[in-house]
Order: C-alpha cells, then structure tokens, then sequence
C-alpha cells in the first residue's frame, strides 16, 4: 500500500489540465450496453472506478479496445452474461448502473449489492421503485439484487427523494421501454444531462435532462455512437479550493464554468478572486479567508461531494463557519483526522461547527473515502510541516493524475511505497 507524502505551505501556481467527470463516466460505461454496435467513449478519467467498470463489460464479454489514454471503443453486441458478481461489484458504488443497462437491453440483471465510499446507509429502494413500475420484478438472494421483466412498457414515476443514480438507472431501464416514461422529482446535476445526452446520440429519445421532469420516449432499438464525457466538476472544485487555501494563482483547464458554479459562488464569498473564461477559471487569493455557512444540497444547491474540501478551506477562515450536510448522514468522518492537524471542529450529527484557526499543523492521517482523502490532500498542502497521507486507494477512485497535476502546481508531494510489516519485524 502507499501513501502520499506531502510538505504545506507553498502557494499553487499555475495550470492545472480537468479530467472527464467520474460520475459521468461510471454510467456512461454501463449505457453503452444498450447500443447496438461500437461506441467511441472519449475523455474518460484513467481513475480505478472507470477501470472497474470496463473490467465488469470485459467481463461480460464486451470486446475493449484502447484507442489512446483516455479513448476506449466498446462494442457489447456480444454479451455473454447478464450478472454482475460480488468481488467486482463490491469495487465500487456506481456497479448498480448495471442493473438498469442490463435490465433495458436484457430485460434481466443480477448484480452483487454495491461497495463504494462509506456514507451512511445508501438504500436503492427508488432505483427499484422505478423499475418495477416499468413492469420489473425485483428480489435480493444471497446478496444479489436480481430484477426481470418479460417486457418493459413506459409509466410515470415520481421519486421520493432527489436521487442521481435512481435518475440514471430509471432512464437506462425506460429507454427501449414500449411508449412513454415521465421521471418526476429527479436529480439535475450535469452529469444527468452528460448521460441524457449520451442516450440520444446513441437514438434515444430522453428531453427534460436538467429539468425537475424527464420525458422518455421508448425506441426499438439503438446504435452505436461517439461521445466524449464533460469535465470533473468536483476535480475542478477541489483544484479551484487547493488554489484558495494555499494562497495560490491556478488555471483551471478544460472545465464548463457554468457546472462550477455553486462551487465558485461560495469560494468568492470566502476570498477567492475568480475569473471566468470559455472553458477555464481562474482561482486566486490574496486576503484572509472568510467564514461560511453552507448547506449542501442537490444540484444547483451546493454540491456534497465538494462538502469535505470546503470544510478544509473553513477551518483556517478567520472566525466561525457552520457547514450542514444535507444528503448523507455520515459525511463528517473525516473531522477526525483533520482535528488530528490542528483543525478546531464540533459536529452534532449533520452539522459541523468550524471555529477558524490560525494554521494547520501536519500530521500522519487517514483518508476514510474519496472526498474525505482529497480534502486531507488539499489540509495537508496548506499545513506547516509533512503529513502523511494513508490509505489513498480512496482518493485514486476519483482522482486521475493527483501527484502529477498538484507537482506541475508546485506542490512538493510525493507517493512512496509502505514497506508490508512482517510478524517477525512487528515482535
Ligand atoms: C451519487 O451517488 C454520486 N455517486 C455521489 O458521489 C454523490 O455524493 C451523490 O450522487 C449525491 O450527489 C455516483 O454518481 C457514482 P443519490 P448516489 O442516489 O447516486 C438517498 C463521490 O464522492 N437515496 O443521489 O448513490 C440517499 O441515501 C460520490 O463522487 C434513497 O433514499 O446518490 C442519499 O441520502 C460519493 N433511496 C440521497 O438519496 C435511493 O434509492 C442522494 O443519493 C437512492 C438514494
């Protein structure tokens, strides 16, 4: 295992390049089950959650081809499994795309209950809500989620909770369904929109995406596509933060500045000067932080998943922020460890007070998921000293590149290797 090595206190300068979205991608990959032929799939993120996802098609039998580093053609006419198994399903969350890609094109799915990032419970109950109001059958044996219909046929359905892969799993399963399909109370982040966009330019028929109601018009059948996947909005929030906490000056490269900003309007009303272009902003600071309070929310509202790195940000503000979690109920347990530098926060179940300090001071920590291992990174790039960074297998799910693009910045981290203890050694 290794671990990032990292000395604070220098400034971020310069550019830095955003990858494809992750959470664009990781459904993205799944969807192409529904084409007829080959898909061009571009800018994918090399992260572990996309090599996860291809190893599940590869798996399948879908035949992979790498056209460059960030390019795969993926033909899955040839399919020769509608399961999913526990050991790759485990790897991460976003495997119960699965279900509604199978599901749609198959009319039956088998996928082992999902691993991802520890946030609290994460139920599925609207995924499958709105698969059996398409006429599915839905059962869990022996850790298995298994749904089936004999025929798909379109219907309303209204969420009872704002959810992004319910959103997404319900318009994969609805796409080849007979007639029409109203999604109502769905999610709207760009990443819906990212596979929306998707779907149609494989001869879907999806409007709405982006919109509180999505309207679905079954098709026959679809076909094979090119599409390149939209930038990280989280990658680039946490660059747009790294840049701010650090007192730093960084170009934010090949992003959609209009993703960003529910991100951007916070970051400028805690100090950073924020300049907007085409497809790049540019982040810096040079007076003191100022304290927030933030509620997160689904898109437009603030982003959770920007929620730990904020928190960062504020714990070095100059006097009190309050930061709400507004979607899960366990997205604080990196607090732990940020106190461990110095940081000075109270939390009472979904609320963090953060009371300002001058600096954080470096220390050995431990990222508990990806967000959380991302904001230490960012804790540890501010802090006066060397922290160690443990258990960063979180953080690559999400990150492509991070010691590469935060060197380029100027950044002094390291990745080194932690030699394996041996009983002999431990005794
Ligand atoms: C997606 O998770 C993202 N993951 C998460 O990003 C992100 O935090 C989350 O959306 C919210 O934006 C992927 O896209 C792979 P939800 P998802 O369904 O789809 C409740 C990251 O760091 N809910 O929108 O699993 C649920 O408990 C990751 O990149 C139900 O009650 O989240 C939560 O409170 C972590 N029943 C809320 O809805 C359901 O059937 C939102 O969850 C589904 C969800």
């Amino acid at each position: 295992m290794d671990k990032f090595v990292i000395t604070g206190g220098k400034p971020l300068m310069g550019e830095v390049s955003i990858s494809g979205a992750k959470n664009a991608a990781v459904a993205i990959l799944p969807a192409t089950l529904l084409a007829g032929g080959p898909c061009v799939i571009e800018n994918l993120p090399n992260i572990s959650d996309v090599a996860a996802s291809v190893h599940i098609l590869h798996e399948m039998g879908a035949q992979v081809k790498m056209l460059d580093a960030h390019t795969l053609q993926i033909d899955t006419t040839r399919i020769t499994s509608t399961e999913v198994p526990n050991e790759l399903s485990r790897q991460m969350r976003a495997s119960y795309y699965f279900l509604g890609a199978l599901l749609g094109r198959f009319g039956t799915a088998s996928v082992a209950m999902p691993g991802g990032c520890n946030l609290g419970p994460r139920p599925i109950d609207q995924h499958l809500k709105a698969f059996t109001a398409l006429g599915a059958e839905d059962a869990v044996r022996g850790g298995m989620i298994n749904v089936e219909a004999e025929r798909l046929e379109g219907n309303h359905v209204f969420f009872d909770t704002v959810s992004v892969g319910a959103t997404i799993n319900a318009m994969l399963a609805a796409v080849m369904a007979e007639g029409m399909t109203v999604l109502e109370n769905v999610a709207k982040e760009p990443h819906i929109v990212d596979v929306a966009n998707f779907l149609n330019t494989m001869g879907a028929d999806v409007r709405g995406a982006g919109t509180d109601v999505i309207k679905i018009r079954g098709v026959k059948k679809m076909h094979g596509c090119t599409y390149s996947i939209i930038p990280d909005q989280i990658e680039a929030g946490s660059y747009m933060v790294a840049a701010t906490i650090t007192g730093g000056n960084v170009l934010v490269k090949n992003v959609i500045p209009k993703h960003l900003e529910p991100i951007t309007a916070k970051l400028e009303r805690a100090g950073a000067l924020i300049e907007e272009y085409d497809d790049a902003v540019r982040v810096c600071r040079t007076g003191k932080i100022e304290p927030l309070n933030i509620k997160t929310m689904p898109h437009p509202g603030f982003p959770t998943d920007m929620q730990p790195l904020m928190s960062v940000l504020l714990t070095v503000a100059r006097g009190t922020s309050i930061v709400t979690e507004g979607i899960w109920e366990n997205r604080f347990r990196y607090v732990d460890e940020l106190i461990r530098m110095g940081a000075n926060i109270q939390v009472d179940g979904r609320v963090a007070v953060i009371e300002g300090v001058p600096e954080l001071s470096a220390a050995p920590v431990r990222a508990t998921d990806l967000r959380a291992g991302a904001a230490l990174v960012v804790a540890a790039l501010a802090a006066r000293g060397t922290s160690e960074i443990e258990e960063i297998g979180h953080i690559e799910r999400g990150y492509e590149d991070l010691v590469q693009k935060l060197q380029g910045l100027g950044a002094d981290i390291r990745r080194v290797s932690i030699p394996e203890q041996t009983l002999a050694q431990a005794l």
